[in-house]
């Protein structure tokens, strides 16, 4: 059984939090883009889950509930509206992703229950145990040699990286948010997605893991834990993750926005271009999507 993922940020955590916070806001970027990085029109990627175990990593849960309120609210700029004003093209519920790496995935824009990747792959098969941890963890394909490389040199710095979940698909979710709901269903909403509305079900989505977590936490065994950001493993993917196609999906200030408490540990591969352009802009994924005009849908 794996163990559920701890998440506490009272209030004096998320002060600590916040008052380390280095993000710029988008008010203080110069402007933005209104197209994507050359090149990235034409990119191509999609998702996927891990077991159920660890599509719920969600078992010791704070006594304490986290502060939502204490997260700094984004300005008026990075907080378009979700609803484009084009023509819907359908339900978000029914879309189904052309496999490209910049399909939005919000609590807005959701996916098809039908929809998954196609060049799923099983990291064990690539990686060794020390990294997997033994769990059946899928990626898609298209991503699986830029995280060899960035794993490889992690570990040639002398890192521990673990990779705790992966792909999963709109039943696992379901189960995974079926659990939150029951266990924690004040929190649920902003800890999980619903099925649907997770990166993860679109294979490019990756949930990285330190062995120092359990120190710095106190809790043996803790694999998910806001303090993630803490570790070397997580220093190290924050500043460097973006070189190798990855990007942190919902880092400190984004929860206005996407809706989701700060995940530390959540990369998804997007291509180093647009993870380079994210990264050296300050923008988060979704805070670009949104300011562009996504592909509408209709909620
Ligand atoms: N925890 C993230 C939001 C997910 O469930 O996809
Ligand atoms: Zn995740």
């Amino acid at each position: 059984m794996r163990k559920f993922v701890t998440i506490w940020l009272g209030m004096m955590v998320g002060l600590l939090l916040l008052t380390g916070c280095g993000m710029e806001t988008a008010a203080s970027l110069p402007p933005l883009p209104t197209l994507m990085p050359t090149g990235l029109a034409t990119a191509v990627s999609t998702l996927p889950p891990p077991s159920i175990d660890a599509a719920t990593p969600v078992a010791q849960l704070p006594t304490q509930t986290p502060e939502p309120t204490l997260t700094p609210t984004p300005t008026s700029t990075a907080t378009p509206s979700p609803t484009p004003t084009a023509t819907p093209i359908g339900p978000c519920t029914e879309r189904m992703p052309n496999d490209d790496l910049f399909t939005i995935v919000t609590q807005t824009y959701g996916l098809s229950r039908n929809y998954a990747p196609q060049d799923l792959v099983l990291l064990t098969d690539y990686l060794p145990v020390e990294v997997t941890l033994g769990y059946p963890t899928e990626l898609r394909e298209v991503a699986l040699g830029p995280l060899m490389q960035m794993i490889a040199d992690m570990q040639n710095s002398g890192l521990q990286p673990w990779i705790l979940s992966g792909y999963r698909s709109y039943a696992a979710q379901a189960i995974s948010w079926e659990k939150w709901n029951r266990e924690e269903p004040e929190r649920a909403a902003i800890l999980s997605a619903r099925p649907g509305h997770s990166e993860h079900q679109l294979g490019t989505t990756l949930d990285f893991g330190s062995p120092e977590l359990a120190e710095i936490v106190g809790i043996a065994d803790i694999e998910f834990h806001t303090y993630f950001y803490q570790t070397n493993e997580g220093i190290w993917l924050a500043e460097n993750a973006h070189r190798y196609g990855f990007t942190l999906s919902y880092p400190r200030a984004s929860q206005e926005l996407t809706g989701f408490f700060y995940e530390p540990w959540h990369f998804r591969y997007v291509g180093e271009e647009m993870a380079t352009f994210l990264h050296e802009s300050g923008l988060y994924l979704t805070e670009y999507q949104l300011l562009n005009q996504p592909e509408p849908c209709i909620p």
